[in-house]
Order: C-alpha cells, then sequence, then structure tokens
C-alpha cells in the first residue's frame, strides 16, 4: 500500500469543536506523514500535548509556527525568540519535527518547514508600513499580533533573519522541495481578503521567488483560514487551514486533511 503526505493548518484546538476534529485524525497507512503549518493553539502545554498526540498517530509529524503560537502576554515567561526556541526544544521531545532540523524527504521530494514571518511589506505601494499600519487601526484591521508579538521582539528584523536563514539551507537542497510555511509565500492569496488591510500580517515580499529559487513542487500555508489552491507564476500555493468553527460552515466542501503527495 502507498503512503500519503497529509497536511493541514491553523487547528484552533482551545475551540471544542476543533479539538474533536483533530482528536479524531488518523493515518490511513501507518506510513502516513501529516504537515502542521501553524496555528495549533496559543499555550505552550496545548501545542505540545496536541502534536504529541498527532505524533502517536502518524509516523511523522512536521510543524512549523504560527502567529498564534507566538502569542504571549507580558507576564508570561516565554514570549518572542525564547518562546519559539522553547517550543522547538519541547516538540524534538516528542519527535516532532521543526523548522530548525533537518528537512525529512518524502519520497523524492525534501519537505522544508520554514518559519518566515512578516515585515508589513504586503501593503499598498503608495503606503510606507506605518502609514499602512496606522490605515489598517482604521479599518479596525488590525491583528492581535501587535497586542501579543510585536511588544516582545522585532518581527520585521526577525523576518530578515529569517529569511536569510532559510535561503542558506534551503540552497543546499538537491532535488524537488515542498516548502511548508504558516504564511503564504506571495500576496496573491491574502488579496481575497474581505479586509485586505490584514496583509500586513500575512507574509513578506522577500519569499516571492522562493518556490522558484528552490525547486518547489508546490507551497503549503495556512493563516488566512480560506482553504483553496491558488496558482501563482505556474506555482501552487495550498491554504490547508482548519479554521475557526463559525467559518467552517462558510467554506467550500473540501478534502481534509488534504492528501499533498503519494509515495509507493
Ligand atoms: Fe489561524
Amino acid at each position: 500500500m502507498s503512503s500519503t503526505l497529509w497536511s493541514v493548518s491553523d487547528l484552533h484546538v482551545s475551540f471544542p469543536a476543533n479539538r474533536g476534529k483533530v482528536e479524531a485524525l488518523q493515518p490511513k497507512d501507518p506510513g502516513d506523514w501529516l504537515i502542521v503549518a501553524g496555528d495549533v493553539a496559543e499555550r505552550i502545554d496545548e501545542i505540545v500535548d496536541t502534536l504529541a498526540h498527532l505524533r502517536r498517530r502518524y509516523s511523522r509529524v512536521i510543524w512549523t509556527p504560527g502567529n498564534h503560537e507566538l502569542f504571549a502576554r507580558r507576564s508570561e515567561r516565554f514570549k518572542g525568540r525564547e518562546r519559539y526556541r522553547l517550543l522547538v526544544d519541547l516538540l524534538r521531545e516528542v519527535q516532532v519535527d521543526t523548522p530548525e532540523d533537518e528537512y525529512p524527504r518524502f519520497g523524492e521530494v525534501t519537505i522544508a518547514p520554514l518559519f518566515t514571518l512578516y515585515d508589513y511589506s504586503f501593503r499598498p505601494a503608495h503606503l510606507s508600513a506605518s502609514q499602512a499600519l496606522e490605515a489598517a487601526r482604521q479599518a479596525r484591521a488590525t491583528l492581535d499580533d501587535e497586542l501579543y508579538i510585536a511588544p516582545h521582539v522585532n518581527i520585521p528584523a526577525w523576518c530578515e533573519e529569517r529569511v536569510a536563514y532559510s535561503r542558506q539551507r534551503l540552497a543546499t537542497v538537491t532535488g524537488p522541495t515542498l516548502l511548508v510555511n504558516h504564511w503564504p509565500l506571495v500576496v496573491e492569496p491574502t488579496l481575497r481578503m474581505a479586509k485586505p488591510e490584514m496583509a500586513l500580517w500575512c507574509g513578506t515580499t522577500a519569499t516571492r521567488s522562493f518556490t522558484r529559487d528552490f525547486n518547489a513542487i508546490g507551497a503549503v500555508h495556512g493563516h488566512l483560514h480560506m482553504p483553496e489552491e491558488m496558482k501563482v507564476a505556474g506555482y501552487s500555493h495550498l491554504d490547508v487551514s482548519l479554521g475557526y468553527p463559525f467559518e467552517q460552515q462558510r467554506m467550500p466542501p473540501r478534502a481534509w486533511p488534504y492528501p499533498t503527495l503519494r509515495r509507493p
């Protein structure tokens, strides 16, 4: 029997209806793998327990963080970069792959979990970043990231480092890749959002050529909660979000989790 690489993101398991869906996930074959492209939950114990549970079912689980994994109140001990490091350490203990680990290969394809964040560059060309942030505030489109991530770390600087780090590692890969990131690698999927101002928190223009530069068969992302495949310059960008329960009623019927790759 062949095994399948499945993809999901935006599990948001603090909602009981979503937790039930995640607990019901089962591989079809013992050799199946699962990509989890961020936004598992906000609490560290809930994130680790959920991924450990999935890892007991799937022979490999590949995680990359979303913005919700980074959410922290000022009173919390682990914030910003320290929070990410802690998650990587805890997930390694339960044998979940992180963006800091060697990229695994599924058949011929190297699966590359990235973590490239955003830098407010997804914005209209005539606005500076601070003007665009002000416009988003006026439109009541500001994401909670400004309350729960931005106070703890310089996000654009971290984004720039992450893009450089990802480029450096991807440059050493031979053969085809599947790029996995919480945020879309290109701006186009964000143009479908009801409030386009929200795109500020949805990625960086610095990853636009990643699919071409690194021999990608496609890219998997989440964050937008608009599950759909979009082709950009011939490359597939697939949003694999589960999304919040109230959003799921509006979503088109779809296969979930997404069967992304098969191998004999
Ligand atoms: Fe999400």
